[in-house]
């Protein structure tokens, strides 16, 4: 049986010694808030800018950030803002495919337009390095057997579409004084304080630790990657403390190869994780899309870089976290853990406006 790994193992320390400023964009979300504290436990220099639009919500550690953090759209971000950082790692922005479904205009404007105009700022001010977190989703519905960063991407969905139209735009605007690097993270799982039941392999934890039965409306024949999201934030850590010229301007898959896996394999191996868990499965899914990807690279351009997790240790942390916060049924179908619900209610209460922007007084 896979090992797990002891949350800071194998971290490689800060690259020269020298600790990095760093704006992290969507630091309240569930990536952001963990790559902070990793971050500042490698000895950076932590800020964080988010609009907040999840914090109703949280599961275990606490939140209270222990860096500062700008309350504000990115949409609305000046040059000063970013000003005087040594990297940006930009998280922000409506972060699901399914999100799309709510405001197409709106998730191409922050998503894209806020994107784009983010990085361009960010050089402006003299931000040497600006880490983009990209998605194995740009992959689509790919014909091929495995994908890799050279093959053409097929978006499936507007926030995928985002994501290649942000790669594209983004890369144009490298200079000797501006690395942009791409993430392309398959899909994340694993414990976080903001944690979100609409990414797979969660919420099948969550539906087995809840309910004893994980009921899949499909079949669970697409293949999707996935990663852990601890191994997310350490490529993330590994791209701000390579030297430059390595990652200058550099798509990267952040994931591993044997973590390709069927929808229905990974419900199998939750079911074997959580005692006494039933599986069922329905019929073919609407949703195409279904890719494997290649992660040789990411271990050629960061070479002190592994993943560190896959999915039996990872579902064995699940269950753990949740026995920890003693996950009920209500819990889990609590909306602020579910991006897409958590909008809508927003939106159905007012408090932010058609262009997902808040209503109330002091929200910028
Ligand atoms: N989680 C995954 O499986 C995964 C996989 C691949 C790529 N990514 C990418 O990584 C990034 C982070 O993902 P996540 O899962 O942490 O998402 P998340 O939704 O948990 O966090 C995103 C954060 O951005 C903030 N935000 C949204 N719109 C904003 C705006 N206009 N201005 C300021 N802040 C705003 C939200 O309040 C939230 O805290 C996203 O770009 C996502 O597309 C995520």
């Amino acid at each position: 049986m896979a090992r797990r790994p002891g949350p800071l193992e194998g971290l490689v320390g800060v690259e020269g010694g020298c600790p990095l400023r760093v704006l992290i964009t969507g630091a309240d979300g569930y990536i952001g808030s963990v790559l902070a504290p990793l971050l500042i436990a490698r000895g950076h220099d932590v800020a964080g800018l988010d609009t907040g639009y999840f914090r109703d919500a949280s599961l275990g550690a606490s939140t209270d950030p222990a860096f500062p953090t700008l309350d504000k759209d990115l949409r609305r971000v000046t040059r000063d803002d970013m000003a005087g950082f040594d990297a940006v790692v930009h998280l922000a922005g409506l972060s699901n495919d399914a999100l799309g479904q709510i405001s197409r205009r709106v998730t191409y404007d922050v998503n894209h337009t806020g994107s784009v105009r983010l990085a361009s700022l960010a050089r402006d001010a003299g931000v040497p390095r600006f880490v983009y977190s990209s998605s194995c989703s740009v992959y689509g519905r790919s014909d091929r057997d495995v994908v890799d960063e050279q093959s053409p991407t097929d978006p499936q969905t507007d926030y995928a579409v985002c994501k290649v139209l942000d790669e594209r735009e983004i890369t144009d605007l490298a200079t000797g004084a501006f690395s942009p690097t791409f993430l392309r993270n398959a899909t994340a799982y694993g414990a976080s304080p903001r944690m979100r039941f609409d990414l797979v392999v969660n919420d099948l934890a969550a539906a087995a630790r809840t309910t004893g039965r994980i009921a899949m409306r499909s079949d669970g024949t697409p293949w999707r990657p996935i990663v852990h999201v601890l191994d997310i934030c350490e490529a993330f850590a590994a791209t701000l403390e390579a030297p430059r010229e390595r990652i200058h301007n550099q798509v990267i898959n952040v994931g591993r190869n044997d973590d390709n896996h069927q929808i229905r394999d990974i419900a199998t191996c939750l079911a074997e994780v959580f005692p006494g868990c039933a599986t069922s499965f329905g019929a073919a899914d609407p949703d195409q899309r279904s890719y494997r990807v290649n992660f040789d690279r990411i271990g050629t351009v960061l070479p002190g870089f592994r993943c560190r997790w896959s999915l039996r240790p990872g579902a064995e942390q699940l269950r753990d976290f949740y026995e920890q916060v003693s996950l009920t049924a209500e819990t889990y179908g609590f909306r602020a853990f579910t991006r897409q619900r958590q909008l809508r209610y927003l939106l159905d209460t007012g408090q932010i406006d058609e262009d997902f922007y808040w209503t109330g007084p002091g929200r910028r």
